[in-house]
């Protein structure tokens, strides 16, 4: 943990903020990452000094060097999470502690510095709190938070990390992740290209995974399919992730989802689906599933269900899969009771409508 002293956020409001009229128009159909709310936050690093400068200011461009690491090594993570406005009114935010400790796991695998878990937190509440105006009222909407770090010394050198860091938070009110609501998604089997090998940055929430998983991200929709899923890195065998979310598997009463070998990134809504399924009485496993025994299951109708879950997408079942010399449907292809009940519960406790009694809600206003 980075021992810079206590922080305090300089407060500079923006005088362009939109109007109310303007921000009900996009409210009314914000659709997913496009617009963002008034304001930012933006706080600097300098190896030798630590965490400094945090600002809440107007949002706007960046002004940075060409020659800024980020852009040439990509030395950059982020983070998902969403301010939920809640049946009594307030709003909050789900475990953004749990965000805040995957946020220094991923900045230690990328030889950058560690960010103090209470700075996090607070400047997700001041960003939301200067800009709670634009948390969404509509039933399932939310405010997505992305906070990242992005590598801003100049230079191209490598024998060495970036000695400064710049720490940001924008925001942007959300609608369903995919455009169909729950209606289920069709899949497509990614055995051509790799996401992640054993010590490689699987776990991490690093853009450059992402960004080697756009090729195989339009292939899939080449195919027809809304998402890729991601193999294991030797055998292109076994079942690891989607695109931006975990898989769980429902034999019946049995729910298994990939065990985290590093290779897969450690969602927070899974290990919540992890904790809310052995409440629901239900048998949740970790463990290893190949895409031979996905399509038997589904054929001998022993695997009744698969979802996919993530901040973003929530709970969305999987109702069909595609790969290059296979195709079969997921039960009968319609959202099945154990992915529904999992997503009211799931999404009962976010927006308020069910009791929080894992201290999982963070109250923000
Ligand atoms: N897997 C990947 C690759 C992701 O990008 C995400 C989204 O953050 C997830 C899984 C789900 O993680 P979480 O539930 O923490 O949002
Ligand atoms: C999230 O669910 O927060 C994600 O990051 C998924 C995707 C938008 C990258």
């Amino acid at each position: 943990m980075t021992t810079a002293p206590k922080l305090s956020f300089d407060v500079q409001l923006s005088d362009h903020a939109r109007t109310a009229a303007e921000r009900e128009q996009v409210l009314a159909s914000p659709g997913f990452g496009q617009i963002f709310t008034d304001h930012m936050i933006s706080v600097d690093y300098t190896e030798g000094v630590g965490w400094h400068d945090a600002r809440l200011m107007p949002y706007g461009p960046l002004s940075l060097d060409p020659a800024t690491s980020v852009f040439h090594y990509a030395q950059e993570l982020f983070e998902g999470l969403k301010a939920y406005r809640q049946v009594n009114g307030s709003i909050v935010s789900f475990r953004p502690f749990a965000n805040a400790g995957r946020f220094n796991r991923s900045a230690l695998r990328m030889a950058m510095p560690e960010l103090p878990e209470d700075v996090f937190v607070e400047s997700l509440e001041l960003l939301v709190q200067t800009d709670r105006d634009w948390v969404p009222t509509t039933e399932g909407h939310s405010l997505y938070l992305r906070p990242f770090m992005i590598a801003t010394q100049a230079g191209l050198g490598v024998n060495y990390p970036s000695r400064n860091y710049k720490y940001m938070v924008i925001a942007s009110p959300a609608a369903s992740y995919f455009s169909g609501g729950v209606s289920p998604v069709s899949v497509w089997l990614s055995t051509e290209y790799t996401r992640a090998a054993p010590g490689g940055t699987g776990f991490a929430k690093c853009g450059g995974n992402y960004a080697a998983a756009f090729v195989a991200q339009r292939q899939a929709v080449a195919q027809g399919c809304d998402q890729v899923v991601w193999l294991d890195a030797i055998e292109h065998r076994y079942v690891e992730e989607m695109g931006g979310m975990n898989l769980f598997f429902v034999y019946g009463d049995r729910l298994l989802t990939p065990a985290l070998t590093g290779t897969l990134l450690p969602g927070i809504t899974r290990e919540s689906v992890l904790t809310l399924a052995t409440e629901l009485g239900l048998k949740p496993e970790e463990g290893r599933l190949s895409i031979e025994e996905w399509q038997a299951g589904c054929e001998s109708g022993e695997l009744t269900e698969v979802f996919a879950c993530g901040t973003a997408a929530v709970i969305t079942p999987v109702g069909s899969v595609k790969g290059a010399d296979r195709a079969w449907t997921v039960g009968d292809g319609t959202p099945g009771p154990v992915t529904l009940k999992l997503r009211e519960e799931l999404v009962g406790i976010q927006y308020g409508a069910r009791p929080d009694t894992h201290d999982w809600i963070h109250k923000i206003c």
